[in-house]
């Protein structure tokens, strides 16, 4: 099978509705806090994707088991630090950053020495972001260089900790989170707004935690050494898959799509928030409240008149993961878009705001850049009819997805690289774009 795949032809109108597959985020927090509950847990609509699976996998070799039934995952937990793995186990996180960063949180106290290690794009990676909190809690961690292969071997002696993450990484809020269940007394996390799935968790959960919003910051305190049972869980759609489809459509003429069942938690959806700015239509439907978390049918349709954008910072957080497709959009838009403080974003899979500015420099978009500022010049008659090879990009599953709207959206000749990057987070992509009419090769 070829590990590429070619688009010479946009896609025609459509008027569909879709399913993507579910949240990753949901997906890798509800297997690792069943490894910790007691009891059986059963996770349905588990996203089966590799990070997700990496995800089941590291917790069998940790010890806990789990069986795939017809409709749902078992996962049967021991409780708090019952991870009984064999000494210098090797976990592998593949390709997953937020797996990696959590799960070393759940092994300062295993009494084992155990190895972490991930991909190639996984370990250019900083690991320091979570390793310099942990080991204020006590944990004996030991690297080199700050990234993978992390060697971790728990420790008795745990305190608690007052951290400030500044960031607004959900990865190190979560990483504090999920160390303070194993630690006696109460740890306090001063956190930068971001995603907020892991605090909605533990209340579901009945864990002892407390959180106080401000403006930018969530004061959040958990109270360590509370057991929890075991938990049913069905996980909603993935944002960040729809993402795709939202911005395919948006740009595609006289077309519709409705995205079924989407976890629509306001830390998350950054990019309807900004998408709505520049004029794009993008309805709401069918709201429900899930287990704390909130759920809708993402209505969209294509957009004639999309506006540049001045995005405030305060969305960069509930977008990070949708930047290179909103830059799609912006480079449709009429006038010149701003976007400010994005450095995080070449802190991912792959430097994505390298990639994403030479993205748009070889499709023909002008774009100004001072540090982690752009400016994108926006052009509403932007074709593209020349040929282009997406190449070495680490593999990044985003890049690749937001190459193909692009191509099915802009025209041109295209070969794309790495196809089997979707499978780390959404592997149906492909299908379900040839359902809406794709012709990929
Ligand atoms: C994630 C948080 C984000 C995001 C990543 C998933 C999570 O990373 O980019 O894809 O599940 O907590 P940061 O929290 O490091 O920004």
């Amino acid at each position: 099978m070829p590990k590429h795949i070619y688009i010479n032809k946009k896609i025609n109108s459509f008027n569909k509705t879709i399913q993507v597959t579910s949240d990753k985020s949901l997906s890798i927090r509800t297997v690792l806090l069943a490894s910790q509950a007691i009891g059986t847990s059963k996770i349905s609509n588990l996203l089966e994707s590799e990070d997700v699976l990496n995800a089941l996998k590291m917790i069998k070799k940790l010890g806990i088991n789990y069986k795939k039934t017809k409709n749902f995952y078992e996962i049967y937990g021991f409780g708090l630090n019952s991870f009984n793995p064999k000494n210098n186990t090797v976990i592998n996180a593949g390709n997953s950053g937020t797996l990696g960063r959590l799960i070393l949180s759940l092994l300062i106290k295993t009494n084992k020495k155990i190895k972490l290690i991930g991909d190639k794009s996984l370990s250019k990676r900083d690991f320091s972001r979570v390793t310099v909190p942990l080991k204020l809690f006590g944990a004996n961690i030991k690297s080199r260089k700050n990234s993978l292969p992390i060697h971790i071997q728990g420790t008795e002696f745990l305190r608690p900790i007052n951290y400030f993450e500044k960031k607004g990484s959900a990865q190190c809020k979560s990483s504090v989170m999920l160390a303070a269940l194993n630690t006696p007394g109460t740890t306090i996390i001063k956190a930068k707004k971001s995603r907020n799935h892991t605090e909605l968790l533990f209340k579901y959960l009945k864990l002892p935690i407390k959180v106080r919003s401000t403006k930018n910051y969530d004061l959040i305190e958990v109270k360590g050494l509370q057991q929890f049972n075991a938990f049913n869980y069905k996980v909603p759609g993935d944002i960040s898959s729809s993402a795709f489809f939202i911005v395919l459509t948006i740009l595609s003429k006289n077309s519709k799509i409705k995205i079924k069942n989407i976890n629509i938690n306001k830390s998350r959806i950054g990019i309807i928030t900004i998408l709505r700015k520049m004029n794009c239509n993008i309805i709401l439907q069918n709201k429900k409240n899930y287990k704390g978390e909130k759920i809708a049918d993402i209505v969209v349709k294509s957009s004639q008149k999309i506006k540049k954008i001045n995005c405030p910072v305060s969305l960069n957080s509930s977008a990070i993961d949708e930047f290179l497709i909103i830059f799609l959009i912006a480079a449709k838009a009429n006038g010149i878009s701003n976007f400010k403080n994005l450095d995080e974003l070449n802190k991912k899979e792959s430097p994505r705001l390298n990639i994403g500015l030479k993205f748009l420099n070889m499709i023909g978009v002008k774009v100004d850049r001072e540090k982690d500022n752009i400016k994108i010049h926006g052009n509403p008659n932007l074709k593209i009819t020349k040929k282009l090879h997406i190449k070495k990009y680490l593999k990044d599953h985003r890049v690749f997805m937001m190459s193909c709207i692009a191509a099915l959206s802009l025209g041109g000749n295209w070969k794309i690289d790495d196809k089997d990057s979707i499978n780390t987070s959404f592997p149906i992509f492909l299908k379900i774009l040839k359902s809406l009419g794709a012709k990929i090769r």
